[in-house]
């Protein structure tokens, strides 16, 4: 290696090029070459640029087009594969001593079609070439690879949580025993997780800071006195636009740092879950079997199964977070602009989404493979009836009854005390008197509990019992409808989102300045949004519907629930393929007017009854007893409860009100 590299003419015959050590010292060929179809890519969005500007002739960027062509064609067909460097069958332009994926393919193309090669690098520099190369390579190849990979995964989840959902075993906090939960719901735990990065891989992939603008045009750091249009560029590569500051184009890895993190986040994540399936298959816990592909043997022990895969998969984690550490590590303390140093960011890069990538796949087979055994889970510790797993939903049961949540707590606290000092393991061991002598301990004699507390007592009938959107349990608004709802997680995040807007509007038109909190009266659901329809072009087109509809009915939305209108309404929006509840379509049109979304629309055609005060704070007694507080009032029109309320206060007022009469009263209550 005694002549110069063919760009080095200034020093004339004294560069690296002549101390091998250097030469290899300073090489990125040997990792980025998986670059090359970025690189080939770029440069013929380049080249049609030059030509559009008159800087190359049509014949320059034919020959430049058809060069460009047969190398990616020859890059391709190397019997060793496209990568591979300095091996038998390697493809012969990848030369050590050119540096890179960049000098390789320019040198082979100006050896293929002479002198229109020497033009290609009119206005450009490796600075914004590399830079250019890396985000299409995040963009086109390395973010769609993980998130189909991730797709995958939260398939896998979702196939797990169908073979073994109701599955119950205990959750932890601390790793004690604390409530009953169900496989479903560890499912739907690690899905969300996963569902997170996914969605933060689409994020990225759109990101107006990010991979949505080009650093094509920017040159080694300065720009360039040549017309180039990098915004033809730019839309050619299908970016948004040009990234606005040269010297930043070419100085920044922030694209590269923000796919580093969700590679550490991913990476992470599936720590956690390596770590608590290798728990899951201990022994000890014994609630988990993997398939037997992914485990292996012991040299000496030979009753050994060990869960290789999920320690590597927990281990290799490490190298990960360390890419991230070193990109960021790399970046501090460079000054603008373009840094060699910045060469290293493509070892890491690639190191952490090849480890990345394998560790998700492994994931989804070992999810694929595993299985829960309700048999192992019920034995395991003693037993699922060990560690007091129902003291929450007993303290629940209470509060049901009227007795403060604190006072509860303390009353079960001292019932498992109760139980440990007299040899009995579960509070179902208990008798009916004994649970009646602590609370009436607690000074809330007036409560009682008969036999049927203990049909919320023991892990299944808790798991059965849980209401709250979101539990860990088998019933309603748990993993079912998750299950059940079968939308992709952008769907999920896209309902959410939608949820988030209606409340922070809520917020802000009700008490501007005041903390956001949740829209009172949001409908009941799992994800936090309308029961249907899932697609949000479809969402808006019923939205339309729904508006032009209850325009129509001329009465105020508080006006409108049990009345002939609304029934006419609903009917209409039913033949029309709405496929709406009432109830769904009330509480669309409540959700609009709290977005502000809703035009008023006419006037209360009906004064509400005259009631007594007396009469008045039954009713709120009701609603409250119903829905937990008054700002849920609106969950009441066309549920069943209401039904129920209007019956209650009827007969205890002594009146006979209509559903309609008795919402409007409802709807004005004071807060
Ligand atoms: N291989 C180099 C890198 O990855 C390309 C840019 C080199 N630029 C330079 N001015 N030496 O960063």
């Amino acid at each position: 290696m005694t002549t110069p590299k063919p760009w080095e003419h200034a020093k004339a015959g004294e560069g690296s090029a002549t101390d091998p050590l250097a030469a290899r010292f300073v090489e990125s060929l040997s990792y980025d070459t998986r670059l090359y179809a970025a690189d080939i890519r770029g440069s013929i969005a380049h080249a049609q640029m030059l030509a559009q500007v008159g800087l190359i002739s049509r014949d320059d960027l034919a020959a430049i087009e058809r060069g460009l062509g047969e190398i990616q064609r020859e890059i391709e067909a190397a019997p060793a594969g496209p990568r591979a460097v300095g091996v038998a069958g390697a493809w012969p332009g990848w030369k050590i001593d050119l540096e890179d994926v960049h000098m390789c393919i320019e040198a082979a193309l100006i050896e293929k079609i002479g002198e229109p090669g020497r033009r290609l690098h009119t206005g450009r520099s490796r600075n914004d070439q590399v830079a250019l190369d890396l985000r299409l390579w995040l963009r086109d190849e390395a973010a769609p690879a993980i998130h189909s990979a991730l797709s995958e995964l939260l398939e896998a989840f979702k196939e797990l949580a169908r073979r073994c959902g109701p599955i119950v075993l205990p959750t932890y906090t601390h790793l004690q025993r604390a409530q009953p939960g169900t496989v479903g719901a560890e499912c739907m735990a690690w899905w969300s997780m996963f569902a997170r990065d996914a969605n933060l891989c689409t994020q990225q992939e759109s990101g107006e800071w990010g991979l949505l603008a080009s650093p094509l045009g920017s040159g080694a750091v300065a720009g360039s006195l040549l017309p180039l249009d990098r915004a033809a560029t730019a839309r050619a590569l299908g970016f948004a636009g040009p990234e606005m500051s040269s010297i930043d184009a070419t100085a920044s890895r922030d694209e590269a740092l923000d796919f580093a993190y969700l590679l550490s986040r991913i990476a992470v994540h599936l720590s956690r879950l390596a770590e608590q399936w290798i728990i899951y298959g201990t022994t000890e816990f014994g609630f988990l079997k993997l398939g037997s592909a992914f485990t292996t043997g012991s040299s000496m022990m030979p009753q050994k199964r060990n869960p290789d895969m999920l320690e590597l998969i927990r281990g290799r984690s490490a190298n990960v977070i360390g890419s991230l550490t070193s990109l960021l590590t790399l970046c501090k303390g460079l000054p603008l602009a373009y840094n060699r140093d910045l060469q290293e960011d493509k070892r890491l890069l690639f190191a952490a989404f090849d480890t990345t990538l394998d560790c998700i796949v492994m994931a989804s087979r070992i999810v694929a493979s595993a299985e829960f055994d309700q048999s192992r889970i019920d034995a395991a510790g003693g037993g699922l009836d060990r560690g007091y797993l129902d003291a929450t939903a007993l303290a629940e049961h209470l509060v049901l009854k009227g007795v403060p949540f604190r006072t509860a707590h303390q009353i079960v606290g001292a019932l498992v005390r109760e139980c440990e000092a007299t040899g009995r393991h579960a509070l179902s061991q208990l008798r009916v008197e004994e649970f009646n002598a602590a609370i009436h301990a607690a000074g809330y004699g007036r409560v009682v509990v008969d036999r049927s507390v203990y049909d919320v007592l023991n892990p299944r009938n808790v798991a059965a019992a849980y209401k709250s959107a979101g539990h860990a349990g088998t019933g309603p608004l748990g993993y079912r409808d998750w299950l059940a709802a079968d939308a992709t997680h952008r769907e999920l995040f896209e309902d959410a989102r939608a949820a988030a807007e209606r409340s922070v509007r809520h917020a802000g038109a009700d008490n501007a300045g005041a903390p956001t909190v949740p829209a009172p009266g949001a409908p009941a659901s799992l994800f936090g949004a309308d029961d249907h329809p899932r697609d949000s072009a479809a969402r808006r087109s019923t939205d339309a519907a729904l508006i032009a509809a209850y325009q129509q009915t001329g009465r105020t939305l508080d006006d409108l629930p049990y009345t002939s209108e609304f029934d006419a309404m609903h009917a209409q929006l039913q033949s029309a393929g709405a496929g709406l509840t009432k109830r769904a379509a009330l509480q669309r049109l409540q959700n609009l007017r709290k977005a502000g979304k809703l035009p008023p629309a006419g006037r209360s055609a009906s004064a509400p009854p005259r009631i007594s005060e007396d009469e008045e704070s039954l009713l709120r007694e009701l609603v409250i007893a119903m829905t937990g507080s008054l700002g849920q009032r609106d969950q009441l029109p066309y549920d069943p409860r209401f039904d129920g309320l209007v019956e209650a206060f009827n007969q205890q007022a002594g009146r006979e009100l209509s559903p309609h009469d008795i919402w409007r009263l409802v709807a004005k209550l004071a807060k």
